[in-house]
């Protein structure tokens, strides 16, 4: 079910696929103030201009809006873009552009912004050159909020998610990932918390707070560790 705080009319799930009605229900089933929640606990509010990439339903997008002067949220996937604008519509935030494009190539200026937030997303974009755009749109003391899926994340996809319920397309993905991430693939891979603080400060940032999901924001959704592996690490990070 969808949270009324969201306002939205629940009509928009009919023109989406079964996959991304479930994704809808899921994500807004948490309340707008849940996500009002975590941002603040990071202190992403009060901002000037934010960029939320890879936005998808754009209900952190909402969240950022009600709490900074300008957001732009931004995906590739059209379906979701169209839920985010709706959102937005029926939440009059005037002051959130919801636009089409790829993490890799912002469509924004150099410099451009105060703050970049990035929720489980970068593992799909590679992520190092994700990483070096962020930090070529963000102003310098800019910050960034990003997350990243370890190694205990896939494992649990394999067994628990895969192999226990007899899904092998998603035992088979787990495992794809964890051979090309120990093989060093640079798109969607596992990272170690060692790998992942090297590639943000390569890309010209000092880390601030760096942990497991919902250790900085509180009210975490996803697993801390699976067979003693990390599942999502979580940082927030300064542009130098
Ligand atoms: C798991 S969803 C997370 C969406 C949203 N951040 C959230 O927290 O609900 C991952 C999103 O990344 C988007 N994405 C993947 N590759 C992208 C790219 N190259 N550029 C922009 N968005 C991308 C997908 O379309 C999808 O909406």
């Amino acid at each position: 079910m969808v949270d009324s705080s969201w306002k939205l009319d629940e009509k928009i799930t009919d023109l989406l696929s079964p996959f991304e009605q479930d994704f809808l229900r899921t994500e807004l089933g948490r309340s707008l103030e849940y996500y009002r929640r975590r941002l603040k606990k990071i202190g992403f509010e009060g901002k000037d201009r934010v960029l939320d990439a890879a936005c998808g339903m754009g209900q952190w997008s909402l969240a950022l809006a009600t709490l900074n002067s300008s957001v732009i949220g931004l995906d590739q996937a059209m379906p979701r873009l169209c839920v985010a604008n709706e959102l937005k519509k029926a939440n009059h935030a005037d002051n959130l552009q919801i636009k089409y494009g790829d993490f890799h190539h912002l469509p924004l200026e150099t410099g451009s912004l105060e703050a970049v937030f990035c929720n489980i997303a970068l593992m799909y974009g590679r992520i190092e050159e994700v990483l070096a755009e962020f930090s070529r749109v963000l102003k310098k003391g800019g910050e960034m909020y990003v997350n990243a899926a370890g190694y205990g994340y896939y494992l649990d996809l394999v067994v628990s998610r895969g192999l226990a319920n007899k899904d092998i397309r998603l035992a088979k993905l787990g495992i794809k990932i964890i051979v090309s991430s120990l093989l060093g693939g640079k798109k969607d891979v596992a990272v170690s918390a060692a790998g992942f603080r090297a590639m943000i400060e390569k890309a010209g940032f000092k880390i601030k707070d760096f942990g497991l999901e919902g250790e900085l924001t509180g009210d975490p959704i996803y697993k801390k560790e699976y067979k003693g592996l990390p599942c999502i690490f979580e940082t927030v990070a300064v542009k130098l």
